[in-house]
């Protein structure tokens, strides 16, 4: 016996990273305009992304301290009156019926469940999955690292006669404010029956909609009453200004849930207690999600008004926390535009290729910002 250390017999060079499998982190991409905004006198109005900046409700924070003694492990499920909450205000807010906690399953933010959901549903290189045409950027990192190959498509008739194993809807969507009308959706959930296919609806927009009618993929209209094969996926993190939280929950389909439930089981994906009880207390109570979406409405007219008088045509944007607006020129140019007045706004092309002439502009700031930004727009 020697103490010579234990070197592993596998070459490095035969190990696939997963990380080389990804894009680059897009966000990286805006150091340098993020500088020149920062280098405003007034300082940078950062719309780039949308993260929440007002606070969190004192019903949803006395919640959480109130679970903070709690020593033993949470349950992957939730617990009853997390699972019970969801349902309620699923069917309060949104008017979706026929569900009960095995419908349930709470997720740790839902970015999480999106990037991981093809892998836990064992999707791989022979499955196909379609995401919208301007899309969430964790779509596509889902379906990556499973191995799948993905698809752009917003219609089904462009999917054209491939089998898809798993498809992405998001309306209202990110970025573009998007609204999926009752009659798309049920035309996606035929399509989708007919071939089984999964469709996983995002819908972490749908409480905040301005314009027209926002539905679920669970709404009656849409399904029948019917959930088979279908996933709503609901953040509390934009309704409930709980991102530094991380707690969603995905609702739907029984047996996919029970699939999910029992992977996430073994592999620990399980929300923490106290944030459990938060988050059955932001379900349970509505008016802190009716005065958020108010303070939202109000930043959403002021900065719309400066960004269409500062000559930007905004498209769609009916729903969600982004303007999607557009001089016609290539995005990066309007991002550096804004960046000379110190407005952080996202490049369109971050969502797709047909993003590219586009930019994201977000209503997630406070309102002293909103003001700078909208005097910055206006002279
Ligand atoms: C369309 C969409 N889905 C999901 C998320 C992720 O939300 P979270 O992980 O905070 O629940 C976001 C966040 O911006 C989003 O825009």
């Amino acid at each position: 016996m020697t103490d010579a250390p234990v070197v592993s017999r596998r070459s490095p060079a035969v190990r696939r990273s997963l990380a080389s499998l990804l894009p680059e982190f897009p966000w990286d991409t805006l150091a340098d305009v993020t500088a020149l905004a920062r280098s405003h006198p007034h300082g940078i109005v950062n719309l780039s992304v949308g993260t929440p900046v007002d606070p969190v409700a004192d019903v949803i924070r006395d919640a959480l301290a109130a679970a903070s003694a709690q020593p033993g492990y949470p349950t992957t499920v939730g617990t009853p009156e997390l699972r019970a909450a969801a349902v309620g205000a699923l069917a309060r807010r949104y008017g979706i019926g026929g569900l009960d906690d095995r419908s349930i399953l709470p997720v740790i933010g839902t970015k999480e469940v999106i990037a991981w959901l093809p892998t836990l549903l064992a999707l791989g290189p022979d499955d196909l999955v379609v995401i919208p045409e301007l899309a969430y950027p964790t779509y596509e990192v889902g379906a990556l690292l499973a191995g799948c190959r993905t698809l752009r498509a917003d219609g089904v008739s462009r999917v054209g006669p491939e089998r898809a194993s798993l498809m992405f809807v998001n309306s209202p969507s990110n970025p573009s404010g998007r609204v999926l009308g009752v009659a798309h959706l049920r035309k996606v959930v035929e399509w989708a029956r007919e071939r089984g296919t999964i469709v996983v609806s995002d819908e972490c927009y749908l409480g905040l909609t301005w314009e027209g009618r926002a539905v679920s993929i669970l709404d009656d209209e849409v399904c029948g009453g019917d959930t088979t094969g279908l996933l709503a996926v609901h953040s509390l993190s934009k309704t409930s200004n709980l991102a530094s939280y991380r707690a969603g929950f995905v609702a739907g389909d029984p047996a996919l849930v029970a699939e999910l439930l029992a992977v996430r089981k073994h592999a620990g994906m399980m929300v923490p207690l106290p944030v459990q009880a938060a988050m059955t207390a932001a379900l349970s109570d509505d008016d802190h999600e009716n005065v958020q979406r108010e303070r939202y409405r109000d930043r959403r007219t002021a900065l719309a008004a400066a960004v269409v008088a500062a000559g930007f045509t905004i498209d769609h944007s009916e729903a969600g926390l982004y303007l999607w607006a557009t001089r016609g020129e290539p995005c990066r140019d309007t991002v550096r535009w804004f960046a000379e007045r110190g407005i952080l706004v996202a490049p369109g092309e971050f969502y797709g290729p047909d993003g590219g002439t586009h930019v994201r502009i977000a209503l997630t700031a406070t309102d002293e910002r909103i003001a700078a930004a909208v005097a910055r727009l206006t002279v």
